[in-house]
């Protein structure tokens, strides 16, 4: 079985819950391959102003413009959507992942972080650009994912990892 975890990650949090996830899928034993990939918004996020221009655009719902994806999106059996939660919705580069390759998933699962809520507003959201319901979601705050170690973060990481298995399994 294969799963793609393709995220973006302005300040490493995302990225760290979604390494978290391939490793925890990876450690499960089952014959799973997991590859992870970034997703890389051409626009500069970066800074007081990349902030300010980056909740514009996602509260306008906005797309971007991404650097070419690597992977071969249609030969996985899953793939896993992670975004952080701007505006109470998913991003832009997220949305621009979702459109290019909405005809080549077969299967979806969602990845929120964030600092408080707005989780069921970027779900909504991805579900609607890739055209299909997850078969898994998970949300994690900034400030569980930043205590690694912590039942906050490990607990619903690992519990994630096992619907998408089961999930996959079930296909
Ligand atoms: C422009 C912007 C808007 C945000 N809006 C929200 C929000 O609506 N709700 C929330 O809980 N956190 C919000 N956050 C916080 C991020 O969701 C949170 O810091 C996230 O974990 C960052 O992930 P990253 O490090 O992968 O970029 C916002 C952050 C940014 C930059």
């Amino acid at each position: 079985m294969r799963i793609l975890i393709a995220f973006y990650s302005r300040t490493g949090i995302t990225k760290k819950t979604c390494n978290a996830i391939a490793e925890a899928l990876t450690n499960s034993g089952g014959s799973v391959e997991v590859q992870v990939e970034e997703i890389i918004d051409r626009e500069d996020r970066s800074g007081a102003l990349g902030y300010a221009r980056a909740g514009r655009d996602a509260m306008r719902k906005r797309t971007t413009e991404i650097e070419p994806v690597q992977a071969e999106v249609a030969a996985y059996d899953l793939v896993v959507i992670g975004t952080p939660v701007w505006a109470w919705t998913a991003v832009p580069a997220c949305r621009a992942f979702c459109e290019q390759f909405a005809a080549e998933m077969k299967a979806v699962a969602f990845v929120a972080t964030m600092g408080g809520n707005g989780d069921r507003g970027a779900f909504e959201a991805l579900e609607e650009w890739c055209g299909k319901a997850p078969v898994a979601t998970v949300a994690v705050r900034e400030r569980f994912v930043k205590r690694e170690d912590a039942e906050d973060f490990a607990q619903p990481v690992e519990a994630f990892a096992r619907q998408l298995l089961a999930a996959a399994a079930g296909a």
